[in-house]
């Protein structure tokens, strides 16, 4: 990704400004008067997402007014982002109560394109950001980037060894050990689930538990684990999915790409923790060796496991991973799936539910994602629909009874066994722009990591 922050300008820039509705009268009296005259005339009004062009004398574009409309929220610049023509621009003007950096990244995340198989990617607008902390801004946009490409990489491209390969960068990037245990070796290391899963990929697609620790602040930090959903496709199994549910399947390894984003942002910023990143990553296939319905499957916590269903295969490869996470004893351990088409029922795709009973933990959750402007909405663990997961075979079923209806408050619950003892919260993101809207260009987004990021970095200040 090409950097769209800049830190000083390298030659001359056009300035920008940025006005709510009500901002709008005074703003325009600042302003040449030519170019207050070209406002009048073209009923710039600062509605939100207005963008007006102002030529100078010689034809070149010398302002650009930009419409908040009622104001409020930052992300609103990532609307200037998409819509600007390729340039160099400064902020001449930056709205009450919002901050520059702010602004710098609402404008880095408007201006993402996912360009890997075209052959023009285009130039883009760029953003002076005087004032700002362009290299904390550049790290965030990098990484939701980062997890916006992997999720729009389709399966072919983006395979377990391809995950590996990107973990591994990142851990190499910021002095971490990585360490891999894949194929059969998943049975030795004890995790079973996930091997049972990804058993039926073609050999060289084979299933693995990949696992980042990072000490760079210090041996004695708390830890902060980090454990993402891995499929990078999923058929749904033998109980396989229609169509329509499959087609964008390439997207179920967003959890994992968006915890190993988030673990790129705390090491990149040397928050004062401990991390550990765990990802099973695997392949929902189906071959003559893939888990049937029926199935019986141990797990790592020795809880036995009944397959219901072979298209809830998330939380059968996250009861491993979250296992071993307590392992670790972590002061804080948050998971971030791809996990059930429910969520979407409930909340859309823009507003991600997450699960917690810890209070406190759901409190700083509330107040980062707000100051973040990356929305979360909190669901409950609501025990009575636990039953719902009891098998008549094993100690637990990966198929909830239909009279619970709520899937994605069943499959926080079915998570909830095997989570550490510790705070833990649960994010069952969607991970996609289901249509484009400026600076929202359909397809992958980055949800709840800006706004987590936030948070650990306040938590453990
Ligand atoms: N990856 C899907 C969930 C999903 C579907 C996320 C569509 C986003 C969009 C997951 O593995 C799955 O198939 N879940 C099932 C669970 C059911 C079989 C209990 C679901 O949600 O239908
Ligand atoms: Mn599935
Ligand atoms: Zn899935």
């Amino acid at each position: 990704m090409s950097d769209v922050i800049l830190d000083a300008a390298d030659g001359s820039t056009i300035p920008v400004q940025a006005m709510t509705e009500a901002e709008t009268g005074p703003a325009l009296e600042s302003i040449p008067a030519g170019a207050k005259a070209f406002a009048a005339i073209s009923d710039f009004k600062g509605k939100a997402g207005q963008l007006l062009l102002v030529p100078g004398a010689d034809g070149a574009l010398a302002h650009v007014l930009f419409g908040l409309g009622a104001g409020g929220d930052p992300m609103a610049f990532r609307t200037l982002a998409g819509k600007l023509p390729a340039g160099t621009y400064r902020i001449a003007r930056v709205p009450n109560g919002m901050s520059i950096d702010q602004i710098a990244l609402a404008f880095a995340l408007g201006s993402y394109r996912f360009d890997r198989y075209k052959a023009h990617g285009g130039e883009r607008a760029r953003l002076v950001a005087e004032g700002a902390d362009a290299g904390e801004v550049r790290q965030v946009a990098h990484a939701c980037a980062l997890a916006r490409d992997m999720v729009n990489t389709p399966a072919n491209d983006m395979g377990p060894l391809q995950i590996e390969t990107i973990a591994r960068e990142i851990a190499e990037l910021h002095g971490a050990t990585i360490a891999v245990v894949a194929g059969d070796a998943l049975l030795e290391a004890n995790y079973p689930a996930v091997h049972a899963v990804g058993r039926a990929a073609d050999p060289a697609r084979s299933p693995r538990m990949i696992e980042i620790a990072w000490e760079g602040a210090g041996k004695d930090r708390p830890l902060v684990c980090l454990v993402g959903k891995g499929v990078v496709f999923d058929t749904g199994g033998l109980d396989i999915k229609p169509s329509a549910g499959m087609r964008q399947m390439k997207k179920d390894m967003g959890g994992a790409a968006h915890a190993l984003a988030l673990g790129r942002m705390i090491m990149a910023a040397k928050l004062p923790v401990r991390l550990a990143v765990l990802t099973p990553v695997v392949e929902n296939a189906i071959s003559g060796d893939a888990m049937r319905p029926g199935d019986v499957l141990a797990s790592r916590k020795g809880l036995s496991i009944e397959v219901g269903n072979t298209d809830a295969e998330g939380r059968l490869i996250l009861a491993d991973a979250l296992t071993r996470a307590g392992e670790l004893e972590p002061a804080l351990t948050i998971d971030l799936a791809t996990l059930t088409g429910a969520a979407r029922v409930a909340l859309g795709p823009q507003l991600p539910p997450y699960y917690t009973d810890d209070e406190e933990l759901a409190g700083q959750i509330e107040a980062a994602a707000r100051a973040a402007s990356d929305p979360v909405w909190r669901m409950p663990l609501w025990k009575p629909y636990a039953e719902a997961l009891d098998s008549d075979v094993a100690e637990i079923k990966n198929d909830p009874d239909p009279w619970a209806q709520a899937g994605s408050v069943t499959a926080a619950l079915f998570l909830q066994r095997f989570a550490p003892a510790g705070p833990w919260a649960h994010f069952d993101i969607f991970a996609w722009n289901p249509r484009s809207r400026p600076g929202h260009p359909a397809g992958a987004e980055a949800q709840a990591i800006r706004g987590l990021y936030r948070m650990i970095r306040d938590r453990f200040a």
